[in-house]
């Protein structure tokens, strides 16, 4: 803002609007067009209606009562779409199931699609309102010190309520409810995305801190399937391997989630090497057994290093010592690797003694 050497200031001018012709002081302005853009900020009148050659002119709505009806049952109708689209996006959640990947596929298009109009219908709608409804007058108002007057503040009331007496909002009843309705149904949306963070998750083990191990859960070696001997682990082995009831959970996207929370690794080193654990006895003769995913963001790691018992994470390079509880010796990840507590069955197999103690994956939330 310039300010004029005799107190009165330049007038806010949107960028893009009329050019304005040089400033001049006020008494030397004769443009009537221009004298409305001069305003002092100390003045009472310092917010003007552009006349003369800056006015809009009367729109179809503000002249044709049928016109504006025809406008506001459009705006009407873009709330109502709006509304639809995420009634659309519930039923599109709640009813596709997510046993293939191809209806995976197109569970996420549907929610995607749904959304996206819900949000469109909303913001189309406001502006379509905005434009053949709203009042068309343009406004400028002078710049003024930081700190508000009293007057500035009535003003400021004052405009508010012109503001939505000139929307129509209390007026026009039908916008006014059609536009509360889809309000009131968007939260849904995000509802529904978070959805997946509770505690039940659809078709797997159920919740962030169960998975598939439980006391006596046979341990199989990942790919064959085959049951695990502790004879099978020669010092220095890592083998990949699942619990056997992952067969269970239906292909697809369900069998992925709960094998990524029960993926593990079993390494066997002398049992005189092993400094701690994160429980007593939690090996078997020098097998040990650990969550397979990295706790800084949930990489698969099998990168082991037998003469140190280091576990690398080929993601950001975290290093557990898997001699010494799998605690951080490197990197990122905050949390050490959790040991799956193991013994062997009547048939001398590998089996699990309880769930995991601690939680699985990456530390990317706080459990409650
Ligand atoms: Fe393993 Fe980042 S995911 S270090």
């Amino acid at each position: 803002m310039s300010e004029h050497p005799e107190g009165g200031a330049r007038a806010f001018q949107p960028e893009g609007q009329h050019q304005q012709p040089a400033y001049e002081p006020p008494e030397t302005v004769t443009d009537p067009a221009v004298q409305g853009l001069i305003a002092d900020p100390h003045e009472e009148a310092s917010r003007r209606i552009i006349e003369g050659e800056h006015s809009h002119g009367p729109r179809q709505t503000d002249v044709d009562p049928r016109a504006a009806k025809r406008a506001e049952r459009q705006v009407a109708a873009l709330f109502a779409v709006s509304a639809l689209a995420t009634v659309g996006f519930v039923l599109a959640y709640v009813l596709i199931d997510l046993d293939s990947i191809t209806s995976l596929a197109w569970s996420n298009r549907l929610l995607g699609a749904t959304l996206a109009l819900s949000l469109f219908c909303i913001g189309a709608g406001a502006i379509h309102w905005a434009k053949k409804l709203m009042g068309d007058d343009e406004y400028v108002q002078a710049r003024h010190e930081l700190r508000s007057t009293a007057e500035e503040r009535e003003d400021f009331v004052d405009s508010f309520r012109r503001g939505t007496d000139d929307s129509g909002f209390t007026r026009r009843s039908l916008i006014r409810r059609s536009l509360i309705g889809a309000m009131a149904l968007l939260p849904i949306n995000a509802v529904i995305l978070l959805w997946d963070l509770a505690e039940e998750k659809p078709g797997g083990p159920g919740g962030l801190r169960e998975t598939l191990w439980g006391p006596g859960v046979p341990i199989v070696a990942a790919v064959t399937g085959e049951h695990v001997r502790p004879e099978d682990l020669s010092i220095g082995a890592l083998v990949n391997a699942e619990p056997e009831n992952l067969e269970e959970i239906p292909e697809g996207p369900p069998r992925l989630n709960a094998l990524a929370d029960s993926a593990i690794i079993l390494v066997r080193m002398e049992p005189a090497e092993i400094v701690s654990q994160q429980g007593p006895d939690w090996d078997y003769q020098g097998i040990l057994a650990f969550s397979k995913i990295c706790t800084h963001v949930g990489c698969p790691i099998s990168l082991y290093e037998q003469e140190t018992h280091h576990l690398l994470c080929p993601c950001h390079q975290s290093t557990y010592d898997l001699a010494d509880s799998a605690r951080v010796v490197f990197g990122p990840a905050a949390r050490s690797l959790p040991q799956l507590a193991i013994t062997v069955d009547e048939g001398g197999y590998l089996v699990a003694r309880q769930d995991f103690a601690a939680l699985v994956g990456p530390s990317t939330w706080e459990p409650p």
